[in-house]
């Protein structure tokens, strides 16, 4: 068993407690994140940014989001032959953090297509209400289009047509991990230990679930991905993510066309669940600090772990999404038009010597291919378009094509 073991605070342990001693990594790990009261998201405590615990691309500036909208203006210009005229177009931004990409994405909008503009609204789709706090105040100035926050179970039950984009969001589901031990598979847990009388968090080893082992099995035959890799060692551990397909059936309902755009860390399987990988994808970060320790001080780090490509892909399709296309983001951007935003930067006057030289800055951190520009860009489809036939919509993605072309 993995020895770890750190100070648990009063607010787990009672926990904990109500809980029979232990729980899943899964549990967890929702609880730090998104407990109203002590989680870190769930408290707003957790800061996205330069000055924050960590950044993350619209963090940056809003370049990204002036080159992301450039893809976005065409899908919305596609969508337009799909639906008639009246009908409102909808872009959507699942987990918006600070709001600083919807924000910045509405302000390119309205550059590059303002004819766009009279028909187009901003949903955000967001389960922290301290966060939501937060987006409102930064929305707050946009006054160019409608701006709604809604549920998964509100948009059920009037579905839009429009852009779904889940930007470094789907990395903050809960995920159950996997430890191989003695020769078995287990389910991660995390427990209470009594340690000179203090109460102590530690991880423990609890049996695997029947939805765990339908879900391994499901793997195995139809992805032929094993898990565990046949050359683990003992104590070889990784993620599962059991709220990933369950969230693009959700997303699913809410759209009756359009695309849908996931941009977040990860990795092919074989990277993924290799034996040469031997902790998994999870990380904790605070300040902007990365650090292996999930157990330290709980609601106070962000946790998060890559995402596998080819199970989300899979789930995907079992959920009715077609599959446009995958680019790391340095490919992505560059086909957007990255390359020549920086050139443009030489243009400006030696007064904005400061702002060019930060705009160059954070251009070159998005593509840098050993931090953000390993990204992917996952696009995927949805027709359920009442207004004609069910057929893919086939829209095109600029992203995907060749920056040279
Ligand atoms: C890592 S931040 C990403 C922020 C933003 N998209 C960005 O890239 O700067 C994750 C965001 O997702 C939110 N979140 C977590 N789980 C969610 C869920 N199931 N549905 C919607 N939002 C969620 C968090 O509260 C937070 O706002």
């Amino acid at each position: 068993m993995d020895r770890t073991s750190v100070p648990c605070p009063a607010w787990l342990v009672k926990r904990l407690t109500q809980a029979g001693g232990s729980v899943s990594f899964h549990k967890f790990m929702e609880w730090s994140l998104n407990d109203p009261e002590y989680g870190a998201y769930g408290t707003g405590q957790l800061k996205i940014g330069r000055q924050g615990d960590f950044t993350t691309s619209p963090s940056l500036g809003d370049d990204f989001a002036h080159l992301l909208a450039i893809q976005l203006a065409e899908w919305f210009e596609q969508l337009e032959q799909f639906v008639d005229k009246e009908r409102t177009l909808s872009l959507l931004d699942f987990g918006p953090g600070e709001g600083d990409l919807s924000f910045d994405l509405i302000s390119a909008l309205e550059e590059i297509c303002p004819a766009l503009l009279p028909r187009l609204e901003l949903i955000l789709v967001e389960t922290n209400q301290a966060m939501v706090l937060r987006q409102k105040k930064r929305l707050a100035p946009l006054t160019t289009v409608p701006i709604r926050w809604r549920s998964f179970d509100q948009l059920a039950k009037a579905p839009v047509t429009g852009v779904m984009i889940a930007h470094e969001m789907l990395d903050a589901l809960p995920v159950e991990r996997l430890v191989w031990r003695d020769q078995r598979l287990w389910r991660q847990g995390v427990c209470l230990e009594k340690l000179d009388s203090e109460s102590h968090l530690s991880f423990t080893e609890l049996p695997l679930s029947a939805a765990l082992l339908t879900a391994l099995a499901d793997a195995r035959v139809c992805l032929d991905i094993q898990i565990p890799p046949l050359d683990a060692a003992d104590g070889w551990c990784s993620e599962w993510h059991c709220e990933l397909e369950p969230w693009l059936h959700q997303a699913a309902k809410a759209l009756t066309c359009g695309p849908l755009l996931v941009i977040d860390y990860a990795l092919e399987a074989r990277r993924y669940y290799s034996a040469s990988r031997p902790a998994g994808t999870l990380m904790a970060y605070r300040q902007q600090i990365a650090s292996g320790a999930l157990l330290q001080d709980p609601g106070q780090w962000d946790l998060t772990a890559h995402l596998c490509l080819e199970t989300l892909q899979f789930f995907a399709e079992r959920q009715g999404w077609t599959r446009l296309g995958e680019a790391r983001q340095g490919q992505a951007l560059l086909a957007l038009g990255l390359a020549e935003k920086l050139h443009a930067l030489q243009k400006l006057p030696s007064s904005q010597l400061s702002i060019a030289l930060q705009r160059r800055e954070a251009l070159l951190r998005l593509v840098d291919p050993v931090g953000l520009g390993e990204f992917r860009w996952l696009a995927f489809e949805l027709n359920q378009n009442p207004y004609g036939v069910e057929e893919p919509l086939g829209l095109r993605c600029r992203f995907l094509e060749d920056p040279i072309s």
